[in-house]
């Protein structure tokens, strides 16, 4: 891998801020998935960026409509989820990753590798970083899975000719992240607690994992939904064949909060998905919860 430089930062919202205020100006335009994650579009729409959106299926982020989009267009940057897309939960392929790195190379645009739940792994060795073989990607994540959101402990890993630029962007809005959190941070990684940490929250969201597959699964044929199993994360992007926001109204009388396809959409209008997330649940909860949405599926008709 080539050499990195690390830029500690209040969490992957403030990493997507300082990388775009160092990149772009007004008018400049990027790609996002066209079904993703809406706080980062927000912060490209403030900054007076226009946004371009490109397909997802099931290997991810469809390059062959990015490459029909930078064709047409000059891109500066893009914006993606390549380890487990946000909201679908789709591992992008190697094929894909390849393309996009020969893409960024010849079009000359950076990449925004948001790499948010990579410590959360139930099936097969997850691919590395694009970021490790792209000096024109910038890599982002946080502690807010691992540990909690409120923690705004995050970083960027990228190549060293962007460190002084983005040190003065950061000096500009938040100067420093908070040390005691850090110190704290280092100690416990250093007496092999973190670690600890993580075996633990692992065995427990793959408890939670597989109860949510052998459930949904259960369920598949009678009630007419279907998934694909994601190789990790902390979701389930499910299309239950019916109109997702009128799911989400139904379970939410039952004080069951799930987020329709719409949430995510940015371009499109259909809604038949919904994203079943199972980090903030313990089994009791979703034991309980699983019926109210086996309940609020049978009151709609399939479309
Ligand atoms: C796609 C995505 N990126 C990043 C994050 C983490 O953001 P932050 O580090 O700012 O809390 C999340 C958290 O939900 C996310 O879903």
């Amino acid at each position: 891998m080539e050499q990195k430089s690390v830029v500690v930062t209040n969490g992957t919202q403030e990493a997507i801020y300082l990388i775009a205020k160092m990149l772009l100006k007004p008018g400049d335009a990027v790609v996002m998935e066209a079904i993703g994650y809406p706080p980062v579009r927000r912060v490209f729409v403030s900054l007076g960026v226009k946004v371009y959106f490109v397909g997802v299926d099931n290997e991810g982020m469809q390059t062959a409509q990015l490459e029909s989009v930078l064709g047409k267009q000059k891109i500066k940057l893009v914006y993606l989820t390549p380890l487990h897309q946000y909201p679908t939960t789709i591992t992008l392929s190697q094929r894909r990753r390849e393309h996009l790195k020969q893409l960024s190379s010849t079009y000359k645009f950076a990449i925004l590798e948001d790499d948010y739940d990579y410590d959360f792994h139930y099936t097969k060795i997850p691919p590395k970083p694009i970021a490790c073989s792209s000096n024109n990607a910038f890599y982002l994540t946080s502690l807010s899975k691992t540990m909690f959101p409120g923690i705004r402990l995050g970083f960027i890993a990228c190549h060293p000719m962007f460190l002084a630029a983005l040190r003065e962007q950061k000096a500009l809005i938040s100067r420093q992240n908070d040390c005691l959190s850090q110190i704290a941070i280092a100690a416990w990684i250093r007496n092999g607690d973190f670690e600890k940490h993580l075996r633990r929250m692992r065995r427990i969201y793959d408890e939670r994992y597989r109860l949510i597959i052998d459930t949904l699964s259960a369920w598949k044929e009678e009630l007419a939904i279907s998934f694909e199993q994601p190789n990790g994360g902390l979701s389930f992007w499910v299309n239950i064949n019916r109109n997702a926001d009128k799911f989400a109204q139904i379970l939410k009388r039952s004080s069951v909060l799930i987020s329709p396809e719409s949430e995510f959409r940015f371009r499109g209008k259909e809604s038949t998905h919904v994203r079943l997330g199972f980090a903030a649940m313990n089994m009791d909860e979703l034991s309980k919860a699983l019926p109210l949405l086996r309940i609020a599926l049978s009151k709609l008709t399939p479309s």
